[in-house]
């Protein structure tokens, strides 16, 4: 039942991600300037809140890659006038990893002749079914790669045939120093021979050695239609309203989002989006200590998103936006039914039963669901946001997909950092964690947030003579070292965006909470290389004022940069952030102790965070839902 769509509108909005002619025109501005030029990236280069407002916005698209004479460049080109507006050289990081540096990853390892000796001597020789993973090697490049040059380390693992699951045989021990640019393994780390584990993990249907009985068929049917209205990539739904695009760091973005109250819309994110995320390992094995991929910025997720299948990916009555992005050659590719759009009923929203008439009233919860899927190696990555009925949004991350892993030398058969999976196969501890960056408008542009704890009265305390007293305690934060905090569940901690000035009708301001699930921070210590590289995931709460350019949380060019950028470096000079344009900075994700149900392939892991009216209406908003 999808809707066919064309999502190339007649007339661009300025939030609309680039099209197809845009993404021609600019690699051709590129390409004019800088002939020899690998292309990484394309995104809208967002024009300011004001030429939105204004409609005076240009359509600016930026372009980052890798022009081979001169290292990593950024342009902003404007497409309309045809002009190449900014040419910058990258210093610090890297343009992301490509497909063209993963072929070359792949081809260089497998031509070397240090490598297959080493993988003769583990007795593989049927080399064309050997699987390598190129992973990046920010902050551990090998001594004998000169700065500046494109760096992965290749490790390896073997299929028994084309269509096996690689992941169960990891050749343990043998790691390729790939320097990309020179295109020579610059050095090989070989830690002794480990058996690979014996069984086979495949998971498709045909390779189980039973099948249960499948459940009866669930049809999701709406005979009347969808309940939203879709306009380019401008939504309506249940007084909701936003736009949605594709980034390539960021991914799924919602743009504009606010509800409609009366004859207005009111405004509450402007700009809600992953911002970045990072997944370092707690291993010191020689295999995993060095990983800590920023799978948003290095891996660029935003361009690879799965096609999504109805029926399998979603269930209902789906509404797909296709995507465009660049390949390395400057050519735009589409990616079809990359956004997933949907409704869903959600159980009850709200109910009551009053027993002196014996009568109820009840009403369900329905929900908006805009999400994407992305495979990132072994690992996919399923952003989901959801609309409510009563005003709440939520973000829920999905993770599945198969584990890191690591075959088992006998005598080892517990690893302390690296629990058992299956026999002769462990998979290391390891973190997920995802940055969200909430541009927040909430009813207007300047907005403040509080920290709320609900606190016991001590016993002494006057108001408290009955010892059983507490109360929800605001702490207002000044300046951006006040809101580099964590979560604390045992206080019921949330952090409440108000719009000082917009009061309600108790005289209270209209505000949201940002309720945080349980959530870790970064384990590893601040001074590691993922600890200066993801300096973001030292804190689940940071606040700063709207500064143009500050987007991601680790900073743009994040490949092979030394760290120090983004969130720590922007909130060193300890900005005002009371009654500013906010950005609200959130950490959550999972720190992963695999089990052995989590092999072959993972079942669904859950993180994410929800945003909920406080005030922000007069009563409860979904009173005015029909009844059945
Ligand atoms: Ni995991």
């Amino acid at each position: 039942m999808a809707q066919a769509i064309e999502t190339e509108t007649l007339s661009t909005h300025p939030l609309d991600p680039p099209t197809t002619s845009e993404i021609e025109t600019a690699a051709r501005l590129v390409k004019s300037v800088a002939p020899d030029f690998v292309f990484a990236t394309v995104a809208l280069n967002e024009p300011d809140k004001a030429s939105v407002a204004a409609g005076t916005a240009a359509r600016e698209i930026t372009v980052v890659g890798l022009d081979r004479q001169v290292g990593t460049k950024r342009f902003v080109v404007d497409v309309e006038a045809e002009v190449v507006c900014s040419n910058e050289t990258v210093t610090g990081g890297q343009a992301p990893i490509n497909f063209r540096d993963v072929a070359k990853v792949i081809g260089i390892t497998k031509s070397d002749a240090g490598w297959l000796a080493a993988m003769k001597a583990r007795g593989i020789t049927d080399i064309e079914n050997v699987q390598i993973d190129p992973w990046p090697t920010g902050g551990f490049v090998h001594s004998s790669i000169p700065a500046g040059h494109r760096a992965m380390r290749a490790i390896s693992f073997v299929r028994e045939f084309k269509e096996d699951n690689g992941y169960a045989r990891p050749v343990q021990g043998l790691i390729a120093h790939v320097d990309i640019t020179a295109g020579v393994v610059a050095h090989l780390e070989d830690h002794g021979v480990v058996d690979l584990p014996p069984e086979h993990g495949r998971y498709d249907a045909a390779s189980q050695p039973s099948l249960r009985e499948a459940p009866k068929p669930i049809s999701i049917t709406q005979n009347d239609g969808v309940s939203f209205e879709v306009d380019g990539y401008a939504v309506r739904w249940q007084k909701w309203q936003f736009r949605v695009s594709m980034h390539p760091i960021h991914g799924l973005v919602l743009h504009q989002l606010g509800i409609e109250d009366g004859d207005r819309v009111r405004p509450i994110l402007y700009r809600a989006s992953l911002s970045d995320m990072v997944v370092p390992y707690g291993d010191p094995d020689p295999m995993h200590h060095w990983k800590h991929v920023f799978d948003a910025s290095e891996a660029s997720i935003g361009t690879i998103p799965n096609s999504l299948t109805l029926g399998c990916d979603c269930l209902g009555e789906i509404h797909y936006f296709d995507i465009d992005i660049i390949n390395y050659k400057g050519e735009p590719r589409r990616i079809e039914n990359a956004i997933c759009m949907h409704e869903e009923d959600y159980g009850i929203l709200w109910k009551h039963y009053d027993a002196a008439t014996q009568r109820q009233e009840v009403r369900r919860s329905r929900r908006l669901v805009i999400s994407a899927i992305h495979t990132v190696g072994n690992y996919e990555y399923g952003f989901f946001w959801y609309l409510y009925l009563d005003g709440t949004i939520q973000m829920e991350v999905k993770l599945t997909g198969i584990v890191g892993v690591s075959a088992v030398a006998p005598g080892n058969e517990q690893p302390q950092f690296a629990p058992l999976i299956a026999p002769g196969l462990a998979s290391p501890v390891h973190q997920h964690l995802f940055n969200f960056r909430l541009d927040f408008d909430l009813d207007g542009v300047a907005n403040r947030v509080y920290e709320v704890n609900t606190e016991a009265l001590a016993s002494d305390h006057s108001d408290n003579p009955h010892g059983t007293g507490f109360a929800a305690v605001a702490t207002l934060f000044e300046r951006e070292a006040d809101a580099k905090r964590e979560i604390e569940p045992r206080t019921g901690r949330v952090w409440k965006v108000v719009a000082p000035d917009r009061l309600n009708r108790l005289g209270q301001p209209v505000a949201y909470k940002l309720m945080p699930s349980a959530t870790p921070v970064l384990l590893a210590s601040p001074d590691s290389a993922v600890g200066k590289r993801a300096g973001f995931g030292a804190h689940n709460l940071w606040v700063t004022p709207f500064e143009a350019g500050e987007m991601s949380a680790a900073g743009d060019e994040t490949n092979l940069h030394p760290g120090g950028a983004g969130l720590p470096a922007w909130t060193a000079g300890n900005r005002s952030i009371v009654d500013e344009d906010l950005v609200v900075w959130h950490t959550v994700g999972v720190t992963h102790v695999p089990r052995p149900e989590d092999w072959p392939v993972m079942p669904v892991e859950y993180c994410g965070f929800m945003l909920q009216p406080v005030g922000f209406f007069e009563r409860n908003p979904a009173l005015d839902l029909p009844g059945h």
